[in-house]
């Protein structure tokens, strides 16, 4: 089978990349001219792991290909995915231009029956948009084809894209019509055959299904760090309390690790167009806009300790971070937490030292020369008045602590993301600061 993927970003490069690993023959396109070139060069545009040797092999062996050209992509493909980014709208709700482009596109190219499936993150209704304008263009060119749409939402995790994509937990395919389904039927079977299922449904309850997940998870961290903070003031532990309620089959462990609030590409944007959604027809998802509130403040929470720290006096203080990228094993820094961190201590006066083992060069986009970067962790450390780790990389967790007291000025971590113990800090001479535990009394400055 032949198929297209437009949009060669995260979800598209990664669809692709799986799809032609199990033999079939994929053609990414892309707008970007610039990134399309990369690619046919071999050079990948994201990190993700494992990613770049798969895209090496299949376009090896002649499986995957990259075009900026839509109409010579669509030429015996009987299914286009559409990949590329919905961000959010001035009001919140998701820009759907990207996505309707597309379809434009394909209704100006295409000669023989297609299905059109959207893997964008798109409110309820898209498909219904997709379908006219694609029909339209179809109209003008006087000219009747057949083609029928579907919604297949994507749920792969940055960092673990490949994983999840070839063994996903389930897939979600939105349809209206048998001979979609057993287009899509046929194309995932390669990754279906452990018993991870395929759920078919109607497309806007697909569509529903992806924001309400990630509205689940979203909910989930911000629930966790808004009673971290409770178990802050009340003296509770947050990490017990966390391994006490998730013990609770119901429950669950996951997602229910108390930090510096949700970043990323997906969670703030797709929780803001759930929200616009529901208020365009009336409703007002009331618990959403808690978990938005909580993680907006989330983000603020080490800043406000590193100055409670410093007694207000932050102008002219050197701060040492370790982690920029909003999750570790991914140089995306979208909605980071850092992002707001950074803001915060260069608008009351602080300098900035940061390192982060991928997300350097990306971070460089951000903050350009305002802040100082590092190739080597401890580098940063020297002549910094403390030390916040704002991404739980592997390498940060276990660090030589003796190294890291000597060449801090003062011995003062904020960790947030709760990656050490107290109990070690304190043995090893360190005010130590985490969410949802109060360390005050441990600290040597109490
Ligand atoms: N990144 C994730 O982890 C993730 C996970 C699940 C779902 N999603 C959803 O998938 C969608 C894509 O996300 P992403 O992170 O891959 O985005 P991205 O920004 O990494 O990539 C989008 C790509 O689409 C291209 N593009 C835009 N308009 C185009 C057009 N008309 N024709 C061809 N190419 C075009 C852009 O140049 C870009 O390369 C979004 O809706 C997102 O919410 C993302």
């Amino acid at each position: 089978m032949k198929i297209v993927i437009v949009g060669s970003g995260y979800v598209g490069l990664v669809t692709g990349a799986c799809f032609s690993e199990v033999g079939i023959d994929v053609t990414c396109v892309d707008i970007d001219r610039n990134k399309i070139d990369n690619l046919n060069k071999g050079i990948i545009p994201i990190y993700e792991p494992g990613l770049e040797d798969m895209i090496t092999r299949n376009m090896k062996k002649g499986r995957l290909s990259f075009t900026t050209n839509i109409a010579e992509a669509l030429k015996d493909s009987e299914v286009l995915f559409i990949s590329v980014g919905t961000p959010p709208d001035e009001d919140g709700s998701a820009d759907l231009k990207y996505v309707l482009a597309v379809a434009r596109d394909c209704g100006k190219h295409m000669n023989d029956y297609l299905l059109v499936v959207t893997k964008s993150t798109v409110p309820v209704g898209t498909s219904i948009k997709v379908k006219q304008a694609l029909q339209e263009e179809l109209d003008k060119r006087n000219i009747d084809i057949e083609f029928d749409v579907a919604s297949n939402p994507e749920f792969l995790k940055e960092g673990a894209a490949i994983d999840d994509f070839l063994k996903p937990d389930r897939i979600v395919v939105g349809i209206e019509s048998e001979r979609a389904e057993d287009l899509m039927k046929s194309l995932y079977k390669p990754f279906t055959l452990n018993g991870h299922p395929v759920i078919f449904m109607d497309i806007i309850s697909a569509e529903m299904t992806k924001y309400a997940a990630n509205s689940m998870l979203a909910t989930k961290i911000s629930f966790i760090n808004d009673i971290a903070n409770l178990c802050e003031i009340v003296g509770a532990d947050i990490n017990k309390v966390r391994k006490g309620i998730g013990s609770d089959s119901r429950i669950g462990h996951k997602f229910l690790y108390a930090g510096i609030g949700y970043g990323g590409s997906c969670f703030p944007k797709d929780v803001q167009a759930l929200i616009k959604t529901a208020s365009e027809f009336n409703y007002e998802l009331r618990v959403l806009k808690a978990v938005e509130a909580v993680n907006k403040d989330q983000k603020l929470i080490l800043f406000n300790k590193i100055t409670n720290y410093f007694k207000g006096a932050i102008k002219g203080k050197t701060i040492a971070l370790w982690g920029l990228s909003f999750k570790p094993q991914t140089d995306d820094m979208r909605e980071a937490p850092s992002l707001d961190v950074v803001k915060n201590l260069l608008e009351a006066g602080a300098i900035v030292k940061a390192y982060d083992p991928i997300a350097i060069n990306e971070a460089k986009h951000h903050f350009g020369d305002t802040i100082l970067y590092y190739e080597d962790q401890y580098e940063t450390l020297i002549d910094a008045d403390c030390l916040a780790i704002l991404t739980e990389w592997p390498e940060f967790k276990i660090p030589n602590f003796k190294i890291v007291r000597k060449l801090l000025n003062t011995p003062a971590i904020f960790d947030g993301r709760n990656i050490y113990d107290r109990e070690e800090m304190k043995e090893n001479g360190f005010d130590y600061f985490c969410i949802g535990i109060d360390t005050s009394k441990n600290n040597v400055k109490s």
